[in-house]
């Protein structure tokens, strides 16, 4: 390959941010279908609750925090409004929800924090729950109209916005493998979610762009990037190209051409949700490996397990790995989404790890690997790390730590990881000093040139 410049620039105008949730942060939620989970027995890691999460809620507390974002010299900050919060019941919207929205936002417009704004988030108001949720068609009425309210309220604020958070996790984790609301295991409710929510992304970007001409709208799609177990294997080739094509680019076809791959409905297409990106929002985290396996008919002969020669990050409490480390794989989730030629934002990456003696290493292979995307032509335009503070992690909550600041939830102090100050250099010199990503991890840029 090329030789490696001292830093591993990215372009002009590059946003630098960390990402971050309403119901992870904000606490005192009490109308949603999560707190409403969070109240069942057996559901949350030793019965914990979001409680006053990281007390975003409190604009005094998230000043503070878009303070010491700004101190990292980062200029964007994702975020998410709660649709329980501002519709309350349906049809009626609370203007001083809205108004505490907007003037959260001017606070990081005053720090040059740009926001981008998520509209939905993993949590869904209690009154669309007791309507059947995601499984009612009338909620892309409903989530279209609210999308409309959000963006006539806060749109002279925000012009990048992510409508849906990972829709296939929302529908795969909630309705097939059952650990979030509402805790369903069945495969076809499961794909009928995924699909409304698909089709009610299509009806809130055209929202969005009815009311705000200008605007910069897409979604946040959660892509595990599947590698065959034995390169070598045919079979274990195709498992992962099966893989890949079910659970990262099906989603990537309805968003772009409007099409709906068979198992989200008879290989439709719903000419509404051609080309509603105006860029494709990455959520990368880890990749898996997939094997071409007889006995599972039931998962379509593939089987997928974490790499065992790899470097793992923190267990969730039920012992099992979140993930590998493999900033490789953020390369290759990068050249998938440069063939759709929108530009691309990586709307959330990041590690549990709560000793964080990697996560600064993890920021800036990742951030090589995304250079290295870049150089070859993929239009990476931000990177929002996850996240900024210790948050309540959904069924994990405060058991796995993503933050590059703790969080001591007694005092509500925050306290910044070495990591922290790894990603401010990183984001002060607008990419990676080759210098400290030979420091971090030696052989790295050895491995860039040579391009693998
Ligand atoms: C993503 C979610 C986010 C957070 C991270 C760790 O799947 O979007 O809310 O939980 O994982």
């Amino acid at each position: 390959m090329n030789t490696i410049p001292s830093t591993l620039r990215m372009p002009p105008g590059f946003r630098w941010g960390v990402a971050t949730a309403a119901h992870q942060n904000e606490g005192d939620n009490h109308n949603n279908q999560w707190s409403a989970w969070e109240q069942q027995p057996g559901r949350i890691h030793q019965g914990q609750h979001s409680g006053k999460a990281t007390d975003w809620w409190n604009l005094d507390v998230a000043a503070a925090d878009f303070d010491r974002a700004a101190e990292l010299g980062l200029n964007s900050i994702r975020l998410s409004v709660e649709w329980s919060r501002i519709e309350p019941e349906p049809g009626v919207f609370d203007a001083s929800t809205l108004r505490q929205y907007a003037e959260m936002l001017r606070l990081l417009r005053q720090r040059g924090l740009e926001p981008m704004v998520t509209l939905h988030h993993f949590t869904d108001p209690l009154w669309l729950t007791e309507i059947g949720g995601w499984e009612n068609p009338l909620v892309e009425d409903y989530f279209s109209r609210f999308t409309a309210r959000v963006v006539e309220a806060l749109g002279d604020q925000v012009t990048l916005w992510c409508t849906i958070n990972e829709p296939l996790v929302y529908a795969v984790v909630g309705y097939l493998d059952g650990r979030f609301p509402p805790g369903v295991k069945n495969i076809r409710r499961a794909m009928n979610v995924l699909r409304r929510m698909l089709l009610a992304h299509g009806r809130a970007y055209r929202a969005i762009h009815r009311l705000q001409n200008h605007a910069h709208a897409g979604l946040a799609h959660h892509m595990r990037v599947h590698l065959p177990a034995n390169p070598a294997n045919a079979a274990d080739r195709r498992a992962a190209a099966m893989m890949n094509q079910i659970a990262n680019r099906s989603t990537l076809a309805a968003i772009t051409e409007g099409k709906l791959t068979p198992l989200l409905g008879l290989g439709q297409t719903a000419t509404h949700l051609i080309d509603t990106s105006d860029f494709i929002g990455l959520n990368y985290y880890t990749t898996i490996l997939t094997t071409f396996d007889p006995t599972q008919p039931g998962n379509l002969f593939a089987r997928t397990f974490f790499d065992p020669a790899a470097e793992f990050s923190d267990y969730d409490s039920a012992g099992d790995p979140y993930g590998i480390v493999d900033p490789a794989g953020l390369y290759l989730a990068l050249k998938t989404l440069a063939s759709y030629s929108k530009p691309i934002y990586i709307t959330e990456n990041g590690m549990p790890g709560d000793a964080d003696d990697m996560r600064g290493r993890f920021i800036a292979t990742h951030l090589a690997e995304a250079w290295r995307a870049q150089q070859e032509g993929a239009d990476v335009r931000g990177y929002y790390h996850w996240t900024l503070v210790d948050n309540f992690e959904w069924v994990e909550a405060w058991n796995l730590k993503f933050g590059l600041f703790s969080l001591d939830r007694e005092t509500g102090a925050r306290t910044p990881k070495p990591s922290a100050a790894i990603y401010a250099q990183i984001a002060q010199a607008n990419g990676v000093p080759a210098r400290l990503l030979e420091t971090l991890a030696p052989g790295y840029l050895a491995r860039l040139e040579a391009g693998n």
